[in-house]
Protein backbone atom coordinates (compact mmCIF):
# COMPACT_ATOMS: atom_id res chain seq x y z
CA UNK A 1 0.00 0.00 0.00
CA UNK A 2 1.08 3.24 -1.03
CA UNK A 3 0.48 6.09 1.56
CA UNK A 4 -1.29 9.36 0.87
CA UNK A 5 1.02 12.36 2.43
CA UNK A 6 -0.17 15.84 3.16
CA UNK A 7 3.24 18.23 2.06
CA UNK A 8 3.14 19.00 5.50
CA UNK A 9 4.15 15.94 7.07
CA UNK A 10 6.87 14.57 3.87
CA UNK A 11 9.57 14.76 6.10
CA UNK A 12 8.20 11.73 7.82
CA UNK A 13 8.43 9.65 5.03
CA UNK A 14 11.86 10.87 3.44
CA UNK A 15 13.01 7.32 1.55
CA UNK A 16 9.53 6.22 0.91
CA UNK A 17 7.54 6.01 -1.57
CA UNK A 18 4.46 8.64 -1.42
CA UNK A 19 1.30 9.70 -3.25
CA UNK A 20 0.31 13.34 -2.82
CA UNK A 21 -3.37 14.70 -3.68
CA UNK A 22 -3.79 18.20 -5.01
CA UNK A 23 -3.62 20.65 -7.19
CA UNK A 24 -0.99 21.84 -10.39
CA UNK A 25 -0.01 24.94 -9.16
CA UNK A 26 2.92 25.47 -11.81
CA UNK A 27 4.70 23.66 -14.21
CA UNK A 28 7.95 23.82 -15.81
CA UNK A 29 8.99 21.56 -18.75
CA UNK A 30 12.21 20.98 -20.78
CA UNK A 31 12.72 17.90 -22.92
CA UNK A 32 11.74 14.80 -21.10
CA UNK A 33 11.16 16.79 -17.85
CA UNK A 34 8.60 17.85 -16.18
CA UNK A 35 8.61 20.11 -13.06
CA UNK A 36 5.22 20.11 -11.61
CA UNK A 37 4.73 21.57 -8.58
CA UNK A 38 1.86 20.70 -6.50
CA UNK A 39 0.13 22.22 -3.58
CA UNK A 40 -2.24 19.77 -1.23
CA UNK A 41 -3.56 22.53 1.10
CA UNK A 42 -1.02 22.09 3.70
CA UNK A 43 1.84 23.39 1.40
CA UNK A 44 3.67 22.95 -1.70
CA UNK A 45 5.93 19.93 -3.29
CA UNK A 46 8.21 19.88 -6.65
CA UNK A 47 7.50 16.77 -8.00
CA UNK A 48 9.44 15.65 -11.06
CA UNK A 49 8.42 13.55 -13.70
CA UNK A 50 11.33 11.98 -16.07
CA UNK A 51 9.50 10.93 -19.35
CA UNK A 52 10.96 7.41 -18.99
CA UNK A 53 9.89 6.99 -15.33
CA UNK A 54 6.17 7.21 -16.39
CA UNK A 55 3.33 6.04 -18.91
CA UNK A 56 3.54 7.89 -21.69
CA UNK A 57 -0.02 8.71 -21.47
CA UNK A 58 0.87 10.40 -17.95
CA UNK A 59 3.60 12.24 -19.53
CA UNK A 60 1.76 14.18 -22.33
CA UNK A 61 -1.59 14.76 -20.66
CA UNK A 62 0.77 16.76 -17.70
CA UNK A 63 2.58 18.55 -20.53
CA UNK A 64 -1.29 19.99 -21.25
CA UNK A 65 -2.27 20.48 -17.95
CA UNK A 66 -2.86 24.08 -16.79
CA UNK A 67 -2.77 25.94 -13.68
CA UNK A 68 -5.60 24.28 -10.72
CA UNK A 69 -5.70 21.10 -12.88
CA UNK A 70 -6.30 18.62 -9.99
CA UNK A 71 -3.86 15.90 -10.08
CA UNK A 72 -2.44 13.05 -7.81
CA UNK A 73 1.17 12.11 -8.08
CA UNK A 74 3.22 9.11 -6.64
CA UNK A 75 6.91 8.58 -6.78
CA UNK A 76 9.78 8.36 -4.30
CA UNK A 77 10.01 11.35 -1.78
CA UNK A 78 14.26 12.51 -1.70
CA UNK A 79 15.02 15.43 0.33
CA UNK A 80 16.63 18.20 -1.73
CA UNK A 81 17.87 21.59 -0.33
CA UNK A 82 17.32 22.72 -3.52
CA UNK A 83 14.01 22.40 -3.78
CA UNK A 84 11.45 25.01 -2.84
CA UNK A 85 10.39 23.08 0.60
CA UNK A 86 13.35 21.11 0.64
CA UNK A 87 11.73 18.07 -0.94
CA UNK A 88 11.26 16.26 -3.99
CA UNK A 89 9.16 13.17 -5.47
CA UNK A 90 10.60 11.46 -8.42
CA UNK A 91 7.42 10.19 -9.74
CA UNK A 92 6.39 6.90 -11.38
CA UNK A 93 3.26 6.91 -11.42
CA UNK A 94 -0.60 9.77 -11.21
CA UNK A 95 -3.45 10.90 -12.12
CA UNK A 96 -5.16 13.93 -14.35
CA UNK A 97 -8.31 13.70 -12.23
CA UNK A 98 -9.74 17.03 -14.42
CA UNK A 99 -7.38 19.29 -16.63
CA UNK A 100 -8.23 22.35 -16.39
CA UNK A 101 -6.90 25.65 -19.23
CA UNK A 102 -7.76 29.21 -18.53
CA UNK A 103 -7.16 29.52 -14.43
CA UNK A 104 -8.78 32.85 -13.67
CA UNK A 105 -6.21 34.18 -11.14
CA UNK A 106 -2.44 33.79 -13.16
CA UNK A 107 0.78 34.50 -10.95
CA UNK A 108 0.67 37.75 -12.47
CA UNK A 109 -0.56 40.50 -10.84
CA UNK A 110 -4.33 41.37 -10.55
CA UNK A 111 -6.24 44.12 -9.31
CA UNK A 112 -7.67 43.64 -5.81
CA UNK A 113 -11.18 44.17 -7.29
CA UNK A 114 -10.35 41.38 -9.73
CA UNK A 115 -9.48 39.21 -6.93
CA UNK A 116 -12.06 39.88 -4.03
CA UNK A 117 -14.20 39.08 -7.40
CA UNK A 118 -12.56 35.69 -7.21
CA UNK A 119 -12.63 35.40 -3.39
CA UNK A 120 -13.41 31.49 -4.23
CA UNK A 121 -10.46 30.65 -6.32
CA UNK A 122 -8.04 33.72 -4.30
CA UNK A 123 -8.16 31.51 -1.50
CA UNK A 124 -6.05 29.03 -3.40
CA UNK A 125 -3.06 31.71 -3.49
CA UNK A 126 -0.10 31.17 -1.73
CA UNK A 127 -0.72 34.87 0.54
CA UNK A 128 -4.53 34.21 1.21
CA UNK A 129 -3.02 30.56 2.31
CA UNK A 130 -0.84 32.00 4.80
CA UNK A 131 -3.20 34.55 6.18
CA UNK A 132 -6.12 31.88 6.10
CA UNK A 133 -3.61 29.34 8.19
CA UNK A 134 -2.57 32.59 10.86
CA UNK A 135 -6.38 32.93 11.11
CA UNK A 136 -6.41 29.62 12.11
CA UNK A 137 -3.62 29.96 14.35
CA UNK A 138 -5.67 32.97 16.39
CA UNK A 139 -8.63 31.54 16.97
CA UNK A 140 -6.85 28.07 18.27
CA UNK A 141 -4.96 30.46 20.27
CA UNK A 142 -7.83 32.24 22.15
CA UNK A 143 -9.61 29.24 22.90
CA UNK A 144 -6.77 27.61 24.39
CA UNK A 145 -5.69 30.98 26.32
CA UNK A 146 -9.49 31.19 27.97
CA UNK A 147 -9.53 27.56 28.46
CA UNK A 148 -6.74 27.65 30.48
CA UNK A 149 -7.76 30.03 32.43
CA UNK A 150 -11.23 28.56 33.59
CA UNK A 151 -13.36 30.64 30.90
CA UNK A 152 -16.87 28.66 29.60
CA UNK A 153 -17.24 29.11 26.19
CA UNK A 154 -21.29 30.15 25.77
CA UNK A 155 -22.59 31.65 22.22
CA UNK A 156 -24.37 34.91 22.06
CA UNK A 157 -27.43 35.26 19.62
CA UNK A 158 -27.81 36.51 16.68
CA UNK A 159 -30.79 37.61 16.02
CA UNK A 160 -31.43 40.04 18.82
CA UNK A 161 -34.07 42.60 19.55
CA UNK A 162 -31.98 45.63 20.31
CA UNK A 163 -28.78 47.68 19.81
CA UNK A 164 -25.26 47.43 21.64
CA UNK A 165 -23.14 49.48 20.14
CA UNK A 166 -25.36 52.16 18.94
CA UNK A 167 -28.50 52.26 16.97
CA UNK A 168 -26.65 53.69 13.80
CA UNK A 169 -25.39 50.87 12.96
CA UNK A 170 -27.73 47.98 13.54
CA UNK A 171 -28.46 45.65 10.37
CA UNK A 172 -32.73 45.18 10.35
CA UNK A 173 -34.31 41.99 9.56
CA UNK A 174 -37.97 41.30 9.20
CA UNK A 175 -38.47 38.28 11.91
CA UNK A 176 -41.88 37.39 11.41
CA UNK A 177 -44.46 40.24 12.57
CA UNK A 178 -41.38 42.02 14.19
CA UNK A 179 -38.23 43.32 13.43
CA UNK A 180 -34.97 41.75 14.61
CA UNK A 181 -31.53 43.24 14.33
CA UNK A 182 -28.20 41.65 13.52
CA UNK A 183 -25.75 41.21 16.73
CA UNK A 184 -23.70 44.33 16.85
CA UNK A 185 -21.55 42.41 20.00
CA UNK A 186 -22.52 39.68 22.31
CA UNK A 187 -21.44 41.46 25.34
CA UNK A 188 -25.21 41.86 27.12
CA UNK A 189 -25.12 38.16 26.86
CA UNK A 190 -22.09 37.36 27.76
CA UNK A 191 -22.57 39.12 30.88
CA UNK A 192 -26.33 37.23 31.79
CA UNK A 193 -23.61 34.60 31.35
CA UNK A 194 -21.08 35.66 33.61
CA UNK A 195 -23.47 36.10 36.26
CA UNK A 196 -23.92 32.03 35.73
CA UNK A 197 -20.93 31.09 35.09
CA UNK A 198 -18.34 33.36 36.41
CA UNK A 199 -15.74 33.74 33.94
CA UNK A 200 -17.62 33.24 29.92
CA UNK A 201 -16.41 34.23 26.42
CA UNK A 202 -18.54 34.37 23.15
CA UNK A 203 -16.92 34.45 20.01
CA UNK A 204 -19.07 34.23 16.62
CA UNK A 205 -19.89 36.77 13.39
CA UNK A 206 -20.87 40.42 14.65
CA UNK A 207 -22.15 42.74 12.13
CA UNK A 208 -22.37 46.65 12.08
CA UNK A 209 -24.62 48.39 9.19
CA UNK A 210 -21.08 50.88 9.11
CA UNK A 211 -20.84 53.06 5.81
CA UNK A 212 -16.79 53.44 6.58
CA UNK A 213 -14.95 52.62 3.96
CA UNK A 214 -11.71 52.35 5.84
CA UNK A 215 -9.30 49.69 5.51
CA UNK A 216 -10.69 48.85 9.02
CA UNK A 217 -14.36 48.08 8.49
CA UNK A 218 -16.57 44.89 7.83
CA UNK A 219 -19.71 44.59 8.02
CA UNK A 220 -19.66 41.35 9.29
CA UNK A 221 -16.64 40.40 11.51
CA UNK A 222 -16.01 38.59 14.42
CA UNK A 223 -15.26 38.96 17.71
CA UNK A 224 -14.06 37.55 20.83
CA UNK A 225 -15.80 38.88 24.04
CA UNK A 226 -14.60 37.92 27.67
CA UNK A 227 -16.73 38.89 30.59
CA UNK A 228 -15.88 38.43 33.94
CA UNK A 229 -18.02 38.46 37.28
CA UNK A 230 -16.04 40.39 40.16
CA UNK A 231 -13.78 42.13 38.01
CA UNK A 232 -12.73 45.41 37.04
CA UNK A 233 -11.47 47.65 34.48
CA UNK A 234 -7.59 46.54 35.97
CA UNK A 235 -8.61 43.07 35.42
CA UNK A 236 -10.09 43.43 32.41
CA UNK A 237 -7.00 45.76 31.31
CA UNK A 238 -4.23 42.83 32.06
CA UNK A 239 -6.36 39.86 30.55
CA UNK A 240 -5.96 42.00 27.23
CA UNK A 241 -2.32 42.07 27.70
CA UNK A 242 -1.57 38.67 28.86
CA UNK A 243 -4.23 37.41 26.08
CA UNK A 244 -2.13 39.41 23.42
CA UNK A 245 0.57 38.30 24.14
CA UNK A 246 0.12 35.00 23.84
CA UNK A 247 -1.76 35.03 20.77
CA UNK A 248 0.99 36.17 19.18
CA UNK A 249 3.70 33.64 20.91
CA UNK A 250 1.33 31.05 19.55
CA UNK A 251 1.71 32.23 15.84
CA UNK A 252 5.09 33.06 15.81
CA UNK A 253 5.71 29.10 17.24
CA UNK A 254 2.91 27.49 14.57
CA UNK A 255 3.28 29.90 11.82
CA UNK A 256 6.83 30.66 11.12
CA UNK A 257 6.43 29.71 7.34
CA UNK A 258 3.26 31.55 6.86
CA UNK A 259 4.64 34.86 8.18
CA UNK A 260 7.81 34.10 5.78
CA UNK A 261 5.33 33.89 2.77
CA UNK A 262 3.76 37.11 4.46
CA UNK A 263 7.49 38.24 4.85
CA UNK A 264 6.82 39.55 8.20
CA UNK A 265 9.34 41.51 9.94
CA UNK A 266 9.89 38.80 13.01
CA UNK A 267 11.85 40.79 15.22
CA UNK A 268 8.02 43.74 16.09
CA UNK A 269 6.04 40.69 16.65
CA UNK A 270 9.17 39.06 19.16
CA UNK A 271 8.41 42.36 21.06
CA UNK A 272 5.01 41.88 21.91
CA UNK A 273 5.41 41.01 25.50
CA UNK A 274 3.20 42.25 28.64
CA UNK A 275 3.28 44.77 30.23
CA UNK A 276 1.80 47.25 27.33
CA UNK A 277 2.37 50.75 27.57
CA UNK A 278 -0.95 52.60 29.46
CA UNK A 279 -2.44 56.02 28.83
CA UNK A 280 -5.35 57.71 30.42
CA UNK A 281 -7.39 59.22 27.35
CA UNK A 282 -5.57 62.48 28.84
CA UNK A 283 -2.37 61.95 28.77
CA UNK A 284 -3.08 60.58 24.97
CA UNK A 285 -4.62 64.05 24.45
CA UNK A 286 -1.61 65.65 25.26
CA UNK A 287 0.59 63.73 23.05
CA UNK A 288 -2.24 64.62 20.28
CA UNK A 289 -2.49 68.59 21.11
CA UNK A 290 1.45 68.62 20.77
CA UNK A 291 1.90 66.80 17.43
CA UNK A 292 1.97 69.30 14.37
CA UNK A 293 0.14 66.53 12.10
CA UNK A 294 -2.58 66.01 14.57
CA UNK A 295 -6.50 67.95 14.04
CA UNK A 296 -7.39 66.17 17.55
CA UNK A 297 -9.84 68.35 19.61
CA UNK A 298 -10.03 67.39 23.32
CA UNK A 299 -13.58 65.42 24.50
CA UNK A 300 -13.42 64.27 20.77
CA UNK A 301 -13.15 60.33 20.73
CA UNK A 302 -9.70 59.53 18.64
CA UNK A 303 -9.45 58.76 14.72
CA UNK A 304 -7.78 56.63 12.88
CA UNK A 305 -4.90 59.36 12.22
CA UNK A 306 -5.19 59.91 15.96
CA UNK A 307 -4.79 56.30 16.77
CA UNK A 308 -1.87 55.53 14.60
CA UNK A 309 0.13 58.71 15.87
CA UNK A 310 -0.17 57.43 19.51
CA UNK A 311 0.79 53.70 18.87
CA UNK A 312 3.68 54.62 16.42
CA UNK A 313 5.09 55.67 19.87
CA UNK A 314 5.34 52.61 21.42
CA UNK A 315 7.03 49.05 20.15
CA UNK A 316 4.00 47.23 21.31
CA UNK A 317 0.22 47.85 21.57
CA UNK A 318 -0.89 50.83 24.07
CA UNK A 319 -4.04 50.52 26.31
CA UNK A 320 -5.75 53.84 26.78
CA UNK A 321 -7.98 54.39 29.57
CA UNK A 322 -10.87 56.09 30.63
CA UNK A 323 -12.47 58.10 27.38
CA UNK A 324 -14.74 60.76 28.18
CA UNK A 325 -18.39 59.40 28.54
CA UNK A 326 -19.96 61.52 25.98
CA UNK A 327 -18.02 59.32 23.23
CA UNK A 328 -18.57 55.40 24.84
CA UNK A 329 -21.38 53.57 25.34
CA UNK A 330 -24.26 53.31 27.67
CA UNK A 331 -23.44 50.51 29.41
CA UNK A 332 -19.47 51.50 30.90
CA UNK A 333 -19.27 52.46 33.97
CA UNK A 334 -18.43 56.24 35.42
CA UNK A 335 -14.97 56.70 36.60
CA UNK A 336 -15.69 57.43 40.01
CA UNK A 337 -12.63 59.31 40.45
CA UNK A 338 -13.44 61.72 37.71
CA UNK A 339 -17.32 60.92 36.55
CA UNK A 340 -16.30 63.01 33.31
CA UNK A 341 -14.70 59.23 32.22
CA UNK A 342 -15.85 56.19 31.88
CA UNK A 343 -13.85 52.68 33.10
CA UNK A 344 -13.00 51.92 29.67
CA UNK A 345 -10.38 50.66 27.85
CA UNK A 346 -9.48 51.23 24.11
CA UNK A 347 -6.05 48.86 22.99
CA UNK A 348 -4.43 50.25 19.82
CA UNK A 349 -2.52 47.64 18.44
CA UNK A 350 1.27 48.77 16.92
CA UNK A 351 2.46 49.90 13.65
CA UNK A 352 -0.53 51.95 12.76
CA UNK A 353 -3.46 49.41 13.17
CA UNK A 354 -5.39 51.04 15.52
CA UNK A 355 -7.92 49.43 17.61
CA UNK A 356 -8.23 45.67 18.10
CA UNK A 357 -9.63 45.65 21.61
CA UNK A 358 -12.18 47.79 23.37
CA UNK A 359 -13.42 47.12 26.42
CA UNK A 360 -14.67 48.58 30.02
CA UNK A 361 -15.93 47.73 33.22
CA UNK A 362 -20.04 47.78 33.81
CA UNK A 363 -22.62 49.80 35.10
CA UNK A 364 -23.66 47.70 38.43
CA UNK A 365 -26.23 50.00 39.74
CA UNK A 366 -29.47 49.62 38.28
CA UNK A 367 -30.90 53.33 39.19
CA UNK A 368 -27.46 54.53 37.06
CA UNK A 369 -28.07 51.91 34.45
CA UNK A 370 -31.61 52.69 33.54
CA UNK A 371 -30.97 57.12 33.66
CA UNK A 372 -27.98 56.04 30.87
CA UNK A 373 -30.60 53.94 28.76
CA UNK A 374 -33.15 56.60 28.88
CA UNK A 375 -30.44 59.10 28.44
CA UNK A 376 -28.87 57.31 25.18
CA UNK A 377 -33.15 57.07 24.21
CA UNK A 378 -32.92 53.38 23.28
CA UNK A 379 -35.74 51.34 24.23
CA UNK A 380 -35.86 50.70 27.73
CA UNK A 381 -38.69 47.50 27.07
CA UNK A 382 -36.29 46.17 25.08
CA UNK A 383 -33.73 46.01 27.87
CA UNK A 384 -35.82 44.79 30.96
CA UNK A 385 -33.88 41.08 31.00
CA UNK A 386 -30.34 43.37 31.32
CA UNK A 387 -31.70 45.30 33.90
CA UNK A 388 -32.71 42.29 35.43
CA UNK A 389 -28.88 41.54 36.28
CA UNK A 390 -28.87 44.90 38.60
CA UNK A 391 -31.76 43.59 39.78
CA UNK A 392 -30.42 40.09 40.75
CA UNK A 393 -27.28 39.71 42.61
CA UNK A 394 -25.82 42.58 40.96
CA UNK A 395 -21.77 42.44 40.79
CA UNK A 396 -18.48 44.69 39.95
CA UNK A 397 -17.78 43.49 36.71
CA UNK A 398 -16.26 44.03 33.25
CA UNK A 399 -15.20 42.29 29.65
CA UNK A 400 -13.70 43.56 26.05
CA UNK A 401 -14.14 43.16 22.57
CA UNK A 402 -11.51 42.07 20.17
CA UNK A 403 -11.90 42.34 16.33
CA UNK A 404 -10.59 39.38 14.97
CA UNK A 405 -10.02 40.38 11.83
CA UNK A 406 -7.84 43.46 12.77
CA UNK A 407 -5.90 41.10 14.92
CA UNK A 408 -4.77 39.20 12.28
CA UNK A 409 -4.06 42.23 9.95
CA UNK A 410 -2.18 43.24 12.39
CA UNK A 411 0.05 40.52 13.27
CA UNK A 412 0.55 39.39 9.17
CA UNK A 413 0.85 43.01 8.77
CA UNK A 414 -1.19 43.63 6.20
CA UNK A 415 -3.03 46.83 5.14
CA UNK A 416 -7.01 45.95 5.27
CA UNK A 417 -9.02 43.66 6.90
CA UNK A 418 -10.62 42.19 4.34
CA UNK A 419 -8.19 40.17 3.68
CA UNK A 420 -8.03 38.70 6.84
CA UNK A 421 -12.12 36.49 6.57
CA UNK A 422 -12.19 34.44 4.19
CA UNK A 423 -15.05 36.09 2.56
CA UNK A 424 -14.86 39.72 3.18
CA UNK A 425 -18.38 41.81 3.71
CA UNK A 426 -18.17 45.62 3.14
CA UNK A 427 -20.24 48.19 2.14
CA UNK A 428 -20.20 47.15 -1.44
CA UNK A 429 -19.28 43.66 -1.45
CA UNK A 430 -21.71 40.76 -0.67
CA UNK A 431 -20.37 38.25 -3.16
CA UNK A 432 -19.17 35.65 -4.16
O1 LIG B 1 -15.22 48.73 20.38
P1 LIG B 1 -16.37 47.85 19.99
O2 LIG B 1 -17.50 48.45 19.26
O3 LIG B 1 -16.84 47.18 21.37
C1 LIG B 1 -17.94 46.40 21.57
O4 LIG B 1 -18.67 45.99 20.71
C2 LIG B 1 -18.08 45.96 23.00
N1 LIG B 1 -19.49 45.58 23.21
C3 LIG B 1 -17.14 44.82 23.27
C4 LIG B 1 -17.19 44.33 24.70
O5 LIG B 1 -16.83 45.06 25.60
N2 LIG B 1 -17.60 43.10 24.89
O6 LIG B 1 -15.83 46.63 19.13
C5 LIG B 1 -14.82 45.80 19.64
C6 LIG B 1 -13.77 45.52 18.58
C7 LIG B 1 -13.03 46.75 18.09
O7 LIG B 1 -11.97 47.09 18.95
C8 LIG B 1 -12.54 46.31 16.73
O8 LIG B 1 -11.36 45.52 16.85
C9 LIG B 1 -13.66 45.40 16.26
O9 LIG B 1 -14.38 45.00 17.41
N3 LIG B 1 -14.55 46.10 15.32
C10 LIG B 1 -14.53 45.93 13.99
N4 LIG B 1 -13.77 45.17 13.20
C11 LIG B 1 -14.00 45.19 11.86
N5 LIG B 1 -14.97 45.95 11.29
C12 LIG B 1 -15.76 46.74 12.05
N6 LIG B 1 -16.73 47.46 11.47
C13 LIG B 1 -15.57 46.75 13.46
N7 LIG B 1 -16.16 47.39 14.50
C14 LIG B 1 -15.53 46.98 15.62
MG1 LIG C 1 -14.52 50.62 20.15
Amino acid sequence: MIEVVTVERLKQHVGQTVCVRGWLYNLSSKGKLHFAQVRDGTGIVQCVVFKNNVPPELFEALGHAGQESSITLTGLLREDPRAPGGFEIDVTQGEILQSVQGYPITPKEHGIEYLLEHRHLWLRSRRTWAILRVRDAVITAIRRFFDERGFVCVDSPIFTPNACEGTSTLFEVPYFEQTAYLTQSGQLYAEAAAMALGKVYTFGPTFRAEKSKTRRHLTEFWMLEPEMAYATLEDVMKLAEEMLAYIVAQVLERRRVELGVLERDLSKLERIQAPFPRLSYDEAAKILAEHPESTFKYGDDFGAPDETILSNRFDRPVLVHRYPKEVKAFYMKRDPEDPSKCLCVDVLGSEGVGEIIGGSQREDDLELLLGRIREHQLPESAFQWYLDLRRYGSVPHAGFGLGLERTVAWICGIEHVREAIPFPRTIYRLTP
